[in-house]
């Protein structure tokens, strides 16, 4: 593995919430996520709810300091033990690096801490290199739904 020593879970403070602003203004980000059309007003009123919020968690990455990316588990179900994962890493030029497998085992360390047996994702289908992640990883698929493809796993598969 090329990255895991530098990189780091990040709390998503202020510096990655602006960071982030400017990652989802790329287009081809926005559709890889599905992610609507930024709102800044919107998206500030997300970024001032989370710390209150218990069924949302999300961390920052940074790469030898620098935010590079976020990810999280959204919905988190305590009494059904499942959350839906989603991530992204925020610059193009390191995409394809194994950054991936690192943010899954991160989560997945998380969500077992706090009692979580499976984790769900939702992915546009032709977001080919996401999908080969997942799977590689351990998920696999459960539903397709028009263009978004679900898959789920095992939390204890995706530890390492
Ligand atoms: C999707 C994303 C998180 C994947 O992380 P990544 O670090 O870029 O991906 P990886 O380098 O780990 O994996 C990509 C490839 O390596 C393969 N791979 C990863 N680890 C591997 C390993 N240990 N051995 C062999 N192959 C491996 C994957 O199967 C995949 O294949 P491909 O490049 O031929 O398509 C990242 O590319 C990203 O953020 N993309 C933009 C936003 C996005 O799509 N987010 C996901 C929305 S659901």
């Amino acid at each position: 593995m090329e990255f895991p020593s530098s990189l780091s879970r990040e709390p998503f403070d202020r510096q990655y919430f602006e960071a982030s602003g400017r990652w989802l203004s790329n287009p081809e980000l926005q559709k890889l996520i599905m992610a609507p059309e930024p709102e800044p007003q919107g998206r500030l009123l997300w970024f001032q709810s989370l710390q209150a919020r218990d069924d949302y968690w999300i961390w920052g990455i940074g790469l030898n300091g620098h935010p590079i990316g976020c990810f999280g588990i959204k919905h988190v179900d305590v009494a059904r033990s499942t959350g839906e994962y989603w991530g992204y890493i925020g610059e193009p030029h390191l995409w394809g690096k194994r950054i991936g497998p690192w943010m899954l085992s991160e989560a997945a360390t998380v969500a077992h801490s706090h009692g979580l047996d499976s984790l769900y994702l939702r992915v546009w289908v032709e977001n080919l290199r996401a999908i080969r992640l997942y799977r590689l990883v351990g998920f696999l698929d459960s539903t397709l739904d028009g263009d978004v493809l679900t898959m789920a796993a095992p939390v204890a598969l995706l530890l390492r």
